[in-house]
């Protein structure tokens, strides 16, 4: 991390605009007495957004006084943030995204516009337009590669597209922010896809449905040749087979579980459907309940009998006919 100083050259004064020192007094209002220094983010922000984009010292002194805060304090802030900027980075501060997956993406490209056509790093063009700064990732990564312009992202970039935008601002044009590839937020950039494409929208008919699933994993899968994977000698499924691991449990009479539909896939059903129907087949069949955990819903209770053969009728007080 860099040593964050304050320029060498500053502004003899800075004082709020009428409309943004109403706002100021408004973010104050917002906190209880003694706390106003709590504000200090969003005075300093908004003095930065008034400045060009970057915090001058009176600035800070200024938000300092406001706020009832020792100077001191107020500049550890300004200096702590890499979102102050704290010499002037012209009209527009382009911060270029190098992290691993916009790297990936590109972004080398995106760098070498940057410095043909705004010119080294941190330094201001001649013009007073543009300044650029390599930052890591801004959390936009799956529209990499991309930058952050002022206080708007522009994505999808290709160096074409980039220098176009930046051509568009120095003339003043309008200019598209957010994907330049037209990409409405981050979806797949070569449509959406989806688990119905895999199970049916039904979850039924897909080509991935029940035992059609590819019971061994792709030989590029990291869980290619897992023990979990592997068909058992015996009778040639796989565990995680559904299907098959049906059959397997029923070839080894293993009790098999209800499933429960849930449209794309079935998983285990909740304990409380299990005792649902044992309790139904029950009392279907005039038998006696099994004790208070065969009533639906019921745990057991410090006491109370469990599900098990041992507590099988329970304790006399919960067993006993009227
Ligand atoms: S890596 Fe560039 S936005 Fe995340």
């Amino acid at each position: 991390m860099s040593v964050r100083r304050l320029a060498a050259e500053q502004p003899a004064t800075f004082s709020f605009t009428p409309e943004n020192a109403a706002w100021a007094d408004k973010q104050i209002a917002k906190y209880p007495e003694g706390r106003q220094a709590s504000a200090v983010l969003s005075l300093m922000w908004r003095a930065q957004k008034q400045h060009d984009f970057w915090l001058p010292k009176p600035a800070i002194e200024e938000v300092a006084r406001r706020l009832g805060m020792p100077y001191i304090r107020a500049l550890e802030i300004a200096t702590f943030y890499s979102m102050f900027n704290l010499e002037p980075v012209g009209r527009y501060f382009i911060q270029l995204c190098g992290t691993t997956p916009c790297m990936i993406r590109g972004s080398d490209g995106i760098k070498a516009v940057l410095e043909r056509v705004v010119g080294p790093m941190r330094k201001v063009r001649a013009d007073g337009m543009f300044a650029w700064l390599e930052v890591e990732c801004l959390g936009a990564c799956c529209n990499a590669p991309m930058v952050q312009i002022n206080e708007d992202y522009y994505e999808d970039l290709t160096p074409e597209n980039f220098e176009r935008v930046l051509d568009d601002l120095a003339a003043g044009r309008p200019v598209q922010r957010g994907s330049q590839a037209g990409r409405r937020s981050s979806e797949m950039a070569d449509g959406l896809t989806a688990l119905a494409d895999f199970y049916g929208r039904d979850g039924r008919s897909g080509p991935g449905h029940d035992g059609a699933m590819p019971s061994e994993p792709h030989p590029d899968s990291p869980h290619h040749g897992d023990q979990t994977h592997e068909r058992t000698e015996a009778n040639g499924v796989s565990p995680n087979d559904g299907l098959a691991h049906r059959e397997l449990r029923q070839s080894e009479n293993v009790a098999e579980p209800d499933y429960v539909d849930v449209g794309t896939r079935r998983t285990e059903p909740a304990i409380s459907d299990v005792q649902h129907k044992r309790h139904d087949a029950q009392v279907a069949a005039g038998g006696e309940r099994d004790g208070p955990s065969a009533k639906p819903g019921h745990e057991p209770e410090h006491g109370e009998a469990g599900d098990d053969e041992a507590g099988r009728g329970g304790t006399a007080a919960h067993t006993e006919k009227p």
